[in-house]
């Protein structure tokens, strides 16, 4: 072997998998009792979407999710990261559950446990019943409570086979870009409701920590959190400014008062408003680990497009980037897993990495994604670098099993392991199946080492 890097530490029970979501990949959205979700009316707004792409269709994982869980046997991952649909299991977001849609969700982790992966629970990625986002979503005070009572529903309906559960999936990023910078639902862009939004999604998070504790014997809990390096895209003052604002909200707003008590210095005046006197205590609840989602470094500068006055700007020139555009930079990878390390002292779950990539079917049927396999190779290989240097880091899960609906991008982005041929729904593993596969095979039979080979596939 060449330039290979070695883990030297042993891994055991460190835990390969892979993450997807509710309506990127499950479709049927009028089936069984479902009822909208925000995603569903803002996907039909016009010009919000690529394409106009909606999730209506999806990967209809809803009916094959049998040849889904299959694949991901055939891949060989110790776990798979999903989420509930809520419109799907309590169609008005409150009141009575829908038990089709519960049914759907006991079939799938049925069969995930009968293929031997272990069912990792994420109670929301994005898709809020439009029913409550009728009466404000996020931006009402009432919709922690709202979200508790979904927790119990769901700790008591799943807690007999599922013990990982997240509360929330990257809450910096919907509170943004949903309520102040445009791109996501529910499309609001205004300062108050985003400062509303933060708070009463971290409240959301507390009641739900306590709910699940309470109904599920065994859980195991956490959130999962988006962390990128904020970066300002110029020397110009102006744009360092932006940068540390923007990570006040991106990096800090949603860790810093559930895992330490209190808000970023620059959030703390602005939140103040909302805030109740024991409000810090129900949000900080004990968690069991800190969930991570890293893609990239973000590059800012100051902008006046919206209310918090940044723009987006580029990575340096000589940075490679992906097809879609995001930065390659995977020591801002391992500089992350560190740095939350040092700050949470939690053990630390990857569930999501990955790129995306505009692959397609080649004239022998093979799709070849050479350029996932190089990103997956240098960012698993700086994970392992920074649990050399003490990160506490269990378990990476790539994002994704499958090409999906990517929000605002619809389905001009791939992500997935595996193609899918929206056509026909036919689903084709990629190069980079293939090579995950073979990467987490020693792994998962518990040898001492994880040998990464930079020069070869
Ligand atoms: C993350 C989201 C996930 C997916 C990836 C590419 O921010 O959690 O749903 O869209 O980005």
């Amino acid at each position: 072997m060449v330039a290979g890097i070695a883990c030297g530490k042993p891994l055991p029970g460190f835990v390969w998998g892979v993450s997807t979501s509710s309506y990127q990949i499950e479709g049927a959205v009028t089936e069984d009792g479902r009822r909208p979700s925000i995603w569903d009316v803002y996907c039909r707004q016009t010009g919000r979407i690529v394409n106009g792409d909606t999730g209506d269709v999806a990967c209809d994982h809803y009916h094959r999710y049998r040849e889904d869980v299959s694949l991901m046997h055939k891949l060989g991952v110790g776990a798979y990261r999903f989420s509930v649909a809520w419109p799907r299991v309590m169609p008005s977001g409150q009141g009575e559950a829908n038990e089709r849609g519960v049914e759907f969700y006991d079939r799938l982790i049925d069969t995930l446990l009968a293929a031997n992966i272990e069912p990792w629970l994420c109670l929301y990625h994005w898709d809020l019943p439009q029913a409550l986002g009728d009466r404000g979503g996020w931006t009402n005070r009432d919709c922690a409570a709202w979200f508790a009572d979904y927790a119990t529903l769901i700790g008591s309906r799943f807690g007999d086979r599922v013990k990982r559960f997240a509360t929330f999936n990257e809450p910096s990023i919907f509170t943004l870009f949903g309520y102040c910078l445009g791109g996501q639902a529910p499309g609001i862009s205004d300062l108050g409701s985003l400062l509303r939004a933060i708070h009463h999604v971290n409240l959301g998070h507390g009641a739900a920590i306590d709910r699940l504790r309470a109904s599920v014997t065994g859980a195991s809990l956490g959130a999962i959190h988006n962390c990128q390096p904020c970066r300002p895209a110029t020397a110009d003052p102006a744009d360092s400014t932006a940068a540390k604002k923007l990570d006040a909200y991106w990096n800090g707003a949603f860790p810093d008062p559930q895992l330490r008590g209190v808000y970023p210095s620059l959030l703390a005046d602005l939140i103040a408003p909302y805030q109740h006197p024991d409000d810090a205590a129900k949000i900080c609840r004990s968690v069991d680990w800190f969930g991570l989602n890293h893609y990239s470094p973000v590059y800012v500068r100051a902008g006046d497009a919206n209310p918090l006055g940044i723009a987006f700007g580029d990575a340096p020139p000589d940075v490679p980037r992906s097809d879609m555009g995001w930065p390659i930079e995977p020591t801002a990878f391992a500089q992350t897993l560190s740095d939350i390390h040092k700050r949470y002292n939690l053990p630390i779950y990857v569930l999501e990495n990955g790129t995306a990539s505009h692959d397609k079917i080649g004239t022998t049927g093979l799709v070849t994604d050479q350029p996932r396999i190089d990103y997956l190779r240098a960012y698993v290989g700086a994970m392992l670098e920074a649990i050399e240097n003490g990160a506490d880091v269990r378990g990476y899960f790539v994002w994704s099993l499958l090409d999906n609906f990517e929000w605002g991008s619809g389905y001009s982005q791939r992500f997935g392991l595996v193609y899918v041929d929206y056509p026909t729904q036919r689903r084709i593993p990629k190069t980079s199946f293939h090579w995950y596969a073979g990467l987490i095979e020693p792994t998962s039979k518990r040898t001492a080492a994880v040998v990464l080979n930079r020069t070869s596939n």
